[in-house]
């Protein structure tokens, strides 16, 4: 059986979805006949088990792209790669953990993303070059071959979107590998990807954890290119390894973005927008504004209020409609910020949560939690913690909430809450960051780009931006004069 991703297996105590991965069109095991597990966050019961992928696998599906670039797609009209990306925004499927209400969201995001990128394809234009000669110079674009692709855990469907449709579009073929807490949704999408025309090899989906799949995809000969989201440790690997082979690079990093607050925001709309920045997706998301900045006149009554709304917050399995802040996606992610909030405990002041909480005899959940008083040199204050924990730290004025924004390593997102447009707009050029919101943090729109400064990476993604990384510019002169050159 090799049309769908899926098969029961009665092989364990309970019933576990046993998936398998994409390769060349067919859904496939392990070279090495090997499986991992994947868990539900709330329940920490196994729900499926996918392939563990490894080299002969990646190496396989590299060898798919390259043969699929070769032989058509890059043939294929940029009509019809484009229509092939309108009948993937028509799919739908998803499952990760988090809040249902929230996955709608991303699912909607997931097709918007498909159907930008399908009108897109039909608007990838050179450009005619004036020479001064008797000549015709152009600059072509074409797409750069096979991308190689790696997604985390947190935005599961979503990553997918944003990697492999603009690859897609430029013409480029694809190997993605999910992250190994949430491959489910990617591969039942793949279930219909002959359906709705997508030839064979065009899009691989290789199953597996980072140094078993993840590793050898980035050092594959026949990989031109590699887009990847995840940690900064990990993104310092893949750029060395690539540099072996000069390959194209674009890194989305996360951070640890500021939320500035001053005193004449709209006081009940900036609270929302500190909880909001912060604890969307449990904290899980690259551009949490996890340092919440707020000017010294409002500072005490802000963290009250905060505390106050925080505490109402419902906790509980995503699947639960009335659920606003999930589990963590796997136990070592609530390791992680467990041990920051033991941390954080040391650091600075807690205003409310600070540990796991106690109504749930299972399940990776941890309390939204608010530290104060929090020195910008704190731990708690410079390292992505990627779960629901804001540190607050108070400023002076304008000069003192800039300078404190920007002691940062990293540079991916800020927002800045003010009635005051002049000030609005001195604060904004003055901070170091890819993504800057003014009275809003989070909105993220697939027209406008996505990406840090610093050491939240480079490359852009979404928007036109984003086919950009996956093509090359060939310069074409063409003669138009008969003489001979004469020149030897
Ligand atoms: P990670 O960076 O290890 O994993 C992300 C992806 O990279 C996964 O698909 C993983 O399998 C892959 N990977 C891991 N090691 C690799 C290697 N050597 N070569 C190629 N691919 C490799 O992130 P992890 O361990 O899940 O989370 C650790 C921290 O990273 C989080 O606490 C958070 O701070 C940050 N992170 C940032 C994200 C972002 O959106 N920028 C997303 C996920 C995590
Ligand atoms: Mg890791």
């Amino acid at each position: 059986m090799t049309s769908t991703a899926t098969a029961k297996s009665k092989t364990r105590k309970s019933e576990v979805t046993r998936y398998r991965m994409y390769i060349d069109g067919k859904f496939v095991d392990a070279a090495s006949g090997k499986t991992f597990d994947v868990y539900d966050p709330a329940t920490e019961g196994v729900i499926a088990t996918c392939p563990a992928g490894g080299a002969a696998d990646i190496d396989r599906a590299a060898q798919a792209a390259t043969r699929a670039f070769h032989d058509g797609w890059r043939s294929v009209t940029a009509q019809e790669r484009g229509r092939i990306l309108f009948r993937l925004a028509e799919l739908e499927t998803l499952n990760s953990g988090k809040p249902i209400v929230e996955s709608e969201y991303d699912m909607d995001d997931t097709a918007t993303c498909f159907e930008y990128y399908g009108g897109l394809a039909t608007k990838i234009n050179g450009e005619v070059l004036p020479v001064p000669a008797e000549a015709v110079a152009l600059a072509m674009r074409e797409p750069i071959g096979v991308a190689g692709q790696i997604i985390p855990w947190n935005y599961p469907l979503m990553m997918a979107a944003w990697k492999i449709a603009p690859a897609l579009a430029a013409g480029c073929t694809v190997v993605l590998k999910p992250a190994e807490q949430t491959p489910l949704s990617i591969l039942k999408l793949a279930e219909d990807f002959e359906a709705i025309g997508l030839p064979p090899g065009v899009v691989n989906i290789v199953t597996g954890d980072g140094p078993g799949a993840g590793a050898p995809l980035v050092a594959h000969p026949k990989v031109r290119k590699v887009a990847f989201t995840g940690s900064a440790e990990v993104g310092k690997t893949i750029m060395r390894t690539a540099a072996d082979q000069l390959k194209r690079v674009s890194l989305e990093l996360g951070g640890k973005s500021p939320n500035i607050f001053f005193s004449d925001a709209d006081f009940e709309n900036a609270v929302d927008g500190a909880l909001f920045g912060t604890f969307i997706n449990q904290g899980e998301v690259c551009s949490a504004g996890s340092r919440v900045l707020v000017q010294k006149d409002i500072y005490k009554k802000f963290v009250d209020a905060a505390a106050a709304k925080a505490k109402t917050i419902r906790l509980g399995p995503g699947v639960d409609r009335e659920t606003k802040m999930g589990p963590l996606v796997s136990a070592e992610q609530r390791d992680r910020v467990a041990g920051y909030l033991k941390t954080g405990r040391g650091e600075a002041k807690v205003a409310v949560g600070g540990g796991t909480p106690k109504q749930f005899d299972k399940g990776w959940y941890v309390e939204p939690t608010i530290f104060y008083d929090v020195d910008n040199g704190a731990k708690i204050a410079q390292e992505e913690i990627f779960g629901p924990v804001m540190s607050v730290i108070p400023f002076k004025d304008e000069a003192d909430a800039i300078r404190i924004a920007n002691e940062s390593p990293y540079g991916l997102a800020a927002a800045v809450w003010t009635r005051d447009i002049f000030k609005a707009f001195r604060v904004v050029k003055s901070l170091e960051a890819g993504i800057v919101w003014v009275n809003h943090m989070q909105p993220t729109f697939v027209e406008a780009p996505w990406g840090g400064y610093k050491m939240s990476g480079f490359g852009r993604e979404l928007g036109h931006w984003g086919v950009e990384e996956y093509l090359e510019t060939k310069q074409v002169f063409i003669n138009l004069d008969e003489k001979p050159i004469g020149w030897y």
